[in-house]
């Protein structure tokens, strides 16, 4: 008896990496995959269905069951697509895990309009358009106990807002809003919708220089767990969030590196001050400096923060 025994999923960017990771463990967990992956290069230029088709073919081998789909993630008529495949080819559809991701790192300064558009488009629009026809399909289906899932993949990189990716920061903190908004409107229908933050050595993390790619996160590489960077440590957790055990789960971000785990909490207001009326600066100075300036000081800094240049 498998963890996933005859539920349906898709898998997006499935074909390699974190991906490929996923792939595997659903199908040897009784999973009927529909797995798309563009085959791409780390910077979204190029295609090649190989990927997609390479892994299904070998799930097949295994005597699982999986469909390759070697479109563009970003593309709405590709989302429409996984979840029709998923119908027709498997009766149904359970699961929506959206991995598919690419970088193009630049400071803020250096980052132009296509190198924004391109990563924003590849993560947010590609998370969008998988979510959209799955989560219409589900709220069709009428049935609360339905133990349907999305899991979204996020990033430390926006979760702690790396330097030198604010095209990727904003995309992946993006996608932590989408998957909050996700949980929030899909509830009713039986769906959960939570997002992982991966650290795994694959061919994207490749592309980001040595120095970078430990930002001095004690939660990032954790010290209570042996650091493996297999990511196939990624996976099992993936599997929780899309197995029928994890009703209690939805809303939240899971950071998984390793053989650690960490839950995030929400961002969430600690402290207000108010105005009886129109702000008149000076008092609204007073007010964040005597309120919020000792709290936002005592804060503890984000990963790689550069402390604020306060007096
Ligand atoms: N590896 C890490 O440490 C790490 C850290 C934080 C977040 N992530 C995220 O995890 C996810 C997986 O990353 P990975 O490290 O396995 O990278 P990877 O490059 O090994 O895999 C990503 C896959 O997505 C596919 N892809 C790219 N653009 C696509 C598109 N438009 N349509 C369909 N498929 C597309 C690629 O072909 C590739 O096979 C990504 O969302 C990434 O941002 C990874």
């Amino acid at each position: 008896m498998g963890t996933l025994d005859g539920r349906v999923a898709i898998i997006t960017g499935g074909g390699r990496g974190i991906g490929a990771s996923i792939s595997r463990l659903f199908a040897a967990e009784g999973a009927s995959l529909v797995i798309n992956d563009l085959g791409a290069n780390t910077d979204g230029t190029g295609g090649d269905s190989g990927p997609a088709h390479d892994i299904a073919e070998e799930i097949r081998g295994t005597g699982a069951q999986a469909v390759g789909n070697g479109g563009d993630i970003a593309e709405a008529s590709t989302g429409e697509e996984l979840v029709q495949t998923a119908v027709k080819e498997f009766g149904k559809l359970d699961i929506v895990v959206n991995v598919a991701g690419i970088l193009r790192d630049r400071m803020i300064f250096n980052l132009t309009p296509e190198d924004w558009d391109a990563v924003v488009r590849v993560h947010m629009r590609g998370t969008y358009t998988t979510c959209r026809p799955a989560s219409a399909y589900w709220r069709e289906q009428r049935n609360p106990e339905g133990h349907y899932r999305i899991v979204n993949f996020t990033s430390v990189s926006g979760l702690h807002g790396a330097a030198g990716q604010p095209n990727y920061a904003a995309a992946k903190m993006g996608i932590v809003g989408l998957t909050y908004s996700l949980a929030n409107a899909l509830g009713r229908y039986g769906v959960t919708a939570n997002a992982i933050s991966p650290g795994a050595a694959t061919r994207l993390t490749d592309t980001v220089p040595v120095e970078r790619r430990r930002p001095g996160a004690g939660i990032v590489d954790s010290a209570e767990a042996p650091l493996d960077r297999s990511p196939d440590n990624i996976a099992p957790i993936v599997e929780y969030m899309a197995s029928e055990y994890s009703d209690w789960l939805s809303g939240r971000v899971v950071h998984s590196a390793g053989f650690a785990l960490a839950l995030y909490n929400n961002p969430e207001p600690i402290a207000e001050v108010t105005s009886d009326g129109p702000w008149n600066f000076d008092d609204l100075r007073q007010k964040v400096e005597a309120t919020f300036k000792p709290l936002a000081n005592g804060l503890p800094l984000r990963p790689g923060a550069q402390p604020a240049p306060t007096s």
